[in-house]
């Protein structure tokens, strides 16, 4: 039997898309290898967000050529999130550069069997690598063009899954005891099936029968409305916890970001979220040293960090990506100073999040454990929080009550109630 090896780049977009490969796959028969040097097959995934992912993919393509020194009939296949311009320099090192949408095709190009062309790609039921957490694709593409990001030339404009596709795939899931559903999205706030919008989609969602709980990811500041706060403070099933990207603090930046909203717009949003829901946890994404971000500029989203107070953020440092508007613009802040501003980040990050954490301390909190080290066990609670407990007991999978011991900036330690 054919073996095929899939290597994931990316976000949880990308690797809800691998699912989608490995499912083709073994839908004409091939089964799947850690091993690489046993594979037929071998597939990327590729992340374009920053010029550093794109680099690595260099870098496989120089293991690939080796291994096919001794594996002649190795074939390679480059998808995910790939530029126009990258492509055209990969097809050098791959055998073949496959649009995401075109996966179906893969057997046929295998030389397996004859496909119809895909109308849509999401419509592949997944082979889902975990048992009790499950990403479910409510829409892909982005309309946004955002200053920085590539996202909107590698998948293109914005496309919803149809709502009906989309409950059936989340109804199959919990049927099958998963537990945790990410619903994902370049900007989930801007799903639109007919009638059905975003914090439409989230009621039909929640009214589910079972025990679960339901996360989404990304959602854009600018349209992050009141109805989807609402949403998440009356219906049970969506979790306590919000990635909400501000990017920068400064309004001047958000602007040569092109992100059309305001600090004080984006402040308001989160008021009202901590009025609605006083148990949230909200993280962030940033970047630091955008060209022509000043010193003083990067002290107001320093300033936005302390008062906002997050629980969690992704800190990133400008990478200029070809193609995309901050590109015409000069890359003038030096590495040295991004990082220097990254750090002032971090440390405040540090001391936010404890505080937060702090408040768990001695109380009880429901824990899905998903990953396993020695005796160590770890998972989220609602709010996204790492937990770890020390257990003999095989805990994997199982949503159980923790009472919090210790609390970490970004970890918490408990023992099973
Ligand atoms: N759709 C999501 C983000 C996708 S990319 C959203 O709108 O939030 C994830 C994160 O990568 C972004 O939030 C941003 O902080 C970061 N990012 C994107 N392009 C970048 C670039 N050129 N340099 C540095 N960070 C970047
Ligand atoms: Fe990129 Fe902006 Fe779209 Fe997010 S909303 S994927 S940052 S262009
Ligand atoms: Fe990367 Fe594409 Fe996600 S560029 S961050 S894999 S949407």
């Amino acid at each position: 039997m054919k073996k095929y090896h899939v290597i994931v780049f990316g976000c949880q977009m990308n690797i809800s898309d691998a699912e989608r490969v490995a499912s083709v796959l073994e839908s004409a028969k091939y089964t799947k290898t850690d091993d690489i040097t046993k594979a037929d097959v071998i597939i990327v995934t590729m992340c374009s967000i920053r010029q550093s992912a794109v680099d690595r993919i260099h870098g496989l393509v120089e293991k690939f050529r080796k291994l096919k020194t001794t594996n002649h009939k190795l074939q390679t296949i480059l998808t995910g999130c790939v530029l126009k311009k990258d492509k055209k320099i990969f097809i050098e090192g791959f055998d073949i550069v496959l649009d995401i949408k075109d996966i179906k095709r893969i057997p046929e190009i295998l030389g397996i069997k004859k496909v119809k062309n895909a109308e849509n790609y999401l419509d592949v039921a997944p082979k889902y690598e975990n048992q009790f957490s499950a990403n479910v694709p409510i829409m892909t593409g982005c309309n946004n063009f955002c200053a920085y990001c590539v996202v909107p030339y590698t998948r293109e404009r914005e496309i919803s899954r149809p709502a009906k596709e989309t409950i059936s795939e989340v109804r199959n899931l919990i049927r099958n005891g998963y537990k945790e559903i990410w619903l994902l999205g370049q900007n989930v706030n801007s799903y639109k099936d007919c009638s059905t919008n975003f914090s439409k989609l989230l009621k039909k969602i929640n009214d589910i029968p079972g025990e679960f709980w339901v996360r989404f990811t990304s959602s854009h500041p600018k349209d992050f409305d009141d109805d989807v706060i609402n949403a998440m403070a009356e219906h049970g099933h969506i979790t306590p916890y919000l990635n909400l990207p501000v990017q920068s603090g400064d309004d001047k930046v958000l602007k040569s970001m092109n992100r059309h909203y305001t600090v004080a717009e984006y402040k308001n949003k989160i008021k009202k979220l901590r009025e609605k829901i006083p148990d949230i946890a909200i993280s962030t994404d940033i970047i630091v040293g955008f060209p022509d971000e000043t010193k003083k500029q990067f002290l107001n989203t320093a300033k936005l960090f302390r008062e906002v107070k997050y629980d969690m953020a992704y800190i990133n440092k400008y990478s200029a990506r070809a193609g995309t508007a901050a590109a015409k613009l000069k890359d003038n802040v030096s590495l040295t100073e991004k990082k220097n501003r990254e750090k002032i980040l971090t440390d405040i990050l540090k001391e936010t999040a404890l505080e937060h954490n702090k408040k768990f301390i001695g109380k009880e909190t429901l824990v899905l454990f998903n990953e396993h080290r020695k005796d160590s066990y770890f998972g989220k609670n609602e709010q996204y929080k790492t937990i770890k407990v020390v257990s003999q007991e095989n805990l994997l999978g199982k949503m159980l009550k923790v009472k919090i011991i210790e609390a970490r900036p970004f970890i918490l330690h408990g023992k099973i109630v």
